[in-house]
């Protein structure tokens, strides 16, 4: 069996052991900034527990999820947030479309996915894949030619889906300290519409994708 075939048989098992069935993605709305608030910091616990200081987390939780922030999100018209639902209306998984800010140059027509992020019993089903389409192709309407995002240095699984879906890496930012510890973030980006024959130098890739098990890849 190969690697891929494993890792689906593996994630149908995930899933059946979750008992994970349907779900519905939409734009969410005003009225759900509590929600997101509750899905994005059980999601950012879920993603980072593992080797993050529980203060340092905790404090990051409520700085950069609260409702007030989801609100300010959804009342921005320069931003566009997804919400994805079981059928009983639980959120499960979320994105966000805003304008940059990364430590790096960005263009008048540049747009940034915030944030991407699906509770574990909603992964690897393809709603990460629709979530990410959804963006976009909202960030296309809206006339961006460039899609950024940062993804953690640590962050293989996530990286290895952008590469997939055609993100490269264009730079690198200290993204931010947690607990008196430096964790590095990767800005990588996808051109928007365009040829896909003749991709821009900035997107060309120096090296062919590594297969599953060489994951993560070295960074200089
Ligand atoms: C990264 C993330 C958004 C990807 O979303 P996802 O729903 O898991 O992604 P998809 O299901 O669309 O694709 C993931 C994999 O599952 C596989 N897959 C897709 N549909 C599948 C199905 N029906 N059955 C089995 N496998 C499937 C895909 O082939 C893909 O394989 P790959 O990793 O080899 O590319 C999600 O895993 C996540 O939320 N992770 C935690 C938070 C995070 O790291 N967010 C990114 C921060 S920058």
């Amino acid at each position: 069996m190969d690697h891929d075939a494993a890792d689906a048989a593996s994630n149908d098992d995930i899933r059946a052991s979750f008992g994970v069935s349907e779900a519905n993605l939409r734009r969410a709305q005003p009225a759900d900034a509590a929600a997101l608030a509750l899905l994005g910091g059980a999601t950012f616990l879920e993603s980072y527990a593992r080797d993050h200081p529980g203060d340092a987390l905790i404090r990051h939780v409520q700085a950069q999820h609260s409702p007030a922030f989801y609100a300010q999100m959804l009342a921005d018209p320069a931003c566009a947030t997804w919400v994805l639902e079981t059928d009983l209306g639980a959120p499960v998984g979320y994105a966000l479309l805003t304008k940059p800010d990364l430590g790096c140059e960005t263009g008048a027509d540049d747009l940034e996915l915030k944030r991407l992020y699906l509770l574990r019993g909603w992964q690897a089903g393809g709603w990460g894949r629709r979530l990410l389409a959804a963006v976009e192709a909202e960030a296309a309407t809206r006339g961006a030619g460039r899609l950024l995002l940062c993804v953690s240095a640590d962050n293989a699984t996530a990286q290895r889906f952008y590469w997939r879906h055609g993100y490269d890496d264009v730079g690198r930012q200290h993204m931010f300290g947690m607990g008196g510890r430096a964790y590095h973030g990767l800005i990588w980006a996808k051109r928007l519409g365009g040829d896909p024959e003749t991709p821009p130098a900035i997107l060309t890739r120096s090296v062919a994708p590594e297969p599953a098990g060489q994951w993560p890849r070295r960074w200089a």
